[in-house]
């Protein structure tokens, strides 16, 4: 483990910047998305390389609903062909896949390869690759809400039980460790309702990089600012010096 101790155990990423990278050559929005899927492939094997254990990606929003009817059309279509092309070479590569999210919003056809692909993977011991689609950090504590009020209405759980471990265990990413690091391309500085919950105490760190130049060097780069960091979850610095010696 000692090789792998300022890397983080779960990086989450908002791949922000595609529609701009698109406008920039004079292409339709869709050109930059599909050009993202080719980012997504290189950040998957770049994380497996590095050592990273857990990588979240923001791919559709609960607020992603929003947009025009066609690139929302366009973007579910790209999720199926991306599970149809890359999950034989993720199982390969002893990925596990799994996806957050409203999944009940999707179209029928989406969620069954969701689910087989899923299964296909469940048992891979490499990295663990969650895709965030319809996810909103909101709905997914209102979720959680929802699971614990019905768990307290059939006497399964007392309000003293209701803890922030109690919480957590309901939220989509259940007993998986909270991100580490938060990676956010295209220049904005937001959360944007990601993992609202799971990214009290991490890292953030930013890039002017579209989504879909997003490679190696601004990986690492990421990684880099990660090392650099001291960790304190509320302790004063004196306390986690003490702590690591
Ligand atoms: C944000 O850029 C990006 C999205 C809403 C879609 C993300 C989707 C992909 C990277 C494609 C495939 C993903 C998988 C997991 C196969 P934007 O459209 O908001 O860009 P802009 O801010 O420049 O308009």
């Amino acid at each position: 483990m000692a090789a792998n101790e300022n890397i983080p155990q779960h990086v989450a990423v908002i791949m922000d910047g595609n529609g701009r990278w698109a406008r920039k050559r004079a292409l339709p929005r869709h050109a930059g998305h599909r050009s993202g899927v080719g980012a997504v492939r290189k950040t998957v094997e770049l994380a497996a390389q590095r050592g990273v254990q857990y990588l979240t990606l923001f791919a559709f929003s609960s607020e992603n609903w929003s947009r025009p009817r066609e690139e929302v059309s366009m973007l579910m279509a790209l999720f199926i062909e991306a599970l149809q092309r890359e999950v034989d070479e993720l199982h390969r590569n002893n990925v596990r896949l799994e996806f957050i999210g409203a999944r009940e919003q999707l179209q029928p056809r989406l969620v069954d390869m969701i689910v087989a692909a899923e299964k296909q993977t469940i048992d891979n011991t490499g990295l663990r690759l969650l895709i965030a689609v319809a996810y909103g950090g909101r709905w997914d504590i209102v979720q959680a809400v929802r699971k614990l009020y019905g768990e307290l209405a059939r006497d399964e759980i007392t309000a003293d039980e209701i803890d922030d471990t109690a919480i957590a265990h309901r939220l989509q990413l259940g007993d998986l460790p909270d991100p580490d690091l938060l990676i956010r391309t295209g220049g904005e500085q937001r959360i944007s309702n990601f993992l609202l919950w799971n990214l009290a105490y991490a890292e953030l760190w930013f890039c002017d990089t579209l989504w879909p130049d997003f490679g190696e060097q601004q990986f690492d780069a990421a990684l880099e600012f990660y090392a650099m960091r001291q960790r304190r979850y509320g302790h004063t610095g004196d306390q986690i010096e003490a702590l690591g010696s």
